[in-house]
């Protein structure tokens, strides 16, 4: 892993610095996002919003390091990802952020536990955390999926033998696990009812409070910007937080 660099910008409680990020797609005409400016202090609970389209989950991958901006900076945890190898990229990602996909991504094949699993098992920093808190690992796991009312009769059964509700909630629990430093969130309430969505957010939040977790949250829901403390609108030509920090 590459030495820490913080810029100017960083400080010790930075957990995402974007600045003057540039992205296009290969072969889009136009830029898909133009941000000057969006920061993430540790423990910090953002919503983005904004029509389908703008950019939002573009701006989550480049925020994680999937996708790399053309010009501009992206750091997270004070490290620029453009400075890293793939490899290097991986071990970082693994290592401090939990992501819920748009698509869950999850293994399909893989059974439900086991797909939570999956960050304890890449990364040593997880491995640690989830243990710290629950002894085995598989127990946090349980406990993650128990608190999502996620049946114990489906932890052994393969992903895509679940609702996409059901789904949502694996995907949750394996962002959360072994308490990652920032949780980046992109419309993970979408396929819950309003009671799975009410107790979802409640777990999150309380999982984030306790790990100190940083929250990147994108919904279309205007009813969960009460759990935020900044809400930044992503759209038009510029896309600019304008709630810097
Ligand atoms: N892999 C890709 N290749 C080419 N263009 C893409 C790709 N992914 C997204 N886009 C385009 O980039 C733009 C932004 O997409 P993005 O998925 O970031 O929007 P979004 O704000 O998350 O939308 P939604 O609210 O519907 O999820 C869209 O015009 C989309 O067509
Ligand atoms: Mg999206």
């Amino acid at each position: 892993m590459s030495t820490l660099h913080l810029s100017p910008d960083t400080t010790p409680n930075t957990a995402l610095l974007m600045q003057g990020v540039r992205f296009g797609y290969t072969g889009a005409d136009a830029a898909t996002l133009n941000l000057d400016r969006l920061s993430l202090q540790r423990g910090e609970r953002l919503m983005l919003r904004g029509p389908s389209g703008c950019g939002k989950s573009t701006l989550l991958s480049l925020a994680a390091g999937v996708l790399l901006a053309q010009k501009g900076t992206v750091e997270l945890m004070g490290r620029e990802w453009a400075g890293l190898s793939a490899a290097q990229r991986d071990a970082l990602r693994v290592d401090h952020v939990g992501y819920i996909f748009q698509q869950f991504n999850l293994l399909p094949y893989l059974g439900v536990l086991d797909n939570v699993l999956l960050p304890c098992r890449l990364s040593k920093r997880r491995r640690e955390r989830a243990a710290s808190v629950h002894g085995p690992i598989e127990g946090a796991a349980a406990a993650l999926l128990d608190a999502l009312e996620l049946p114990t009769a489906l932890h052994r059964r393969p992903a895509a033998e679940l609702s996409v509700g059901q789904q949502q909630r694996v995907a949750a629990a394996r962002a959360m696990i072994g308490q990652p430093d920032i949780v980046i969130a992109d419309e993970p309430t979408s396929a819950l009812d309003e009671d799975r969505r009410e107790g979802f957010m409640r777990l999150l939040l309380d999982q984030c409070t306790r790990a100190q977790s940083a929250l990147l949250f994108v919904t279309h829901d205007a009813r969960l910007a009460r759990h935020f403390e900044r809400v930044v609108e992503l759209s038009g030509v510029n896309r600019v937080d304008q709630g810097v920090s």
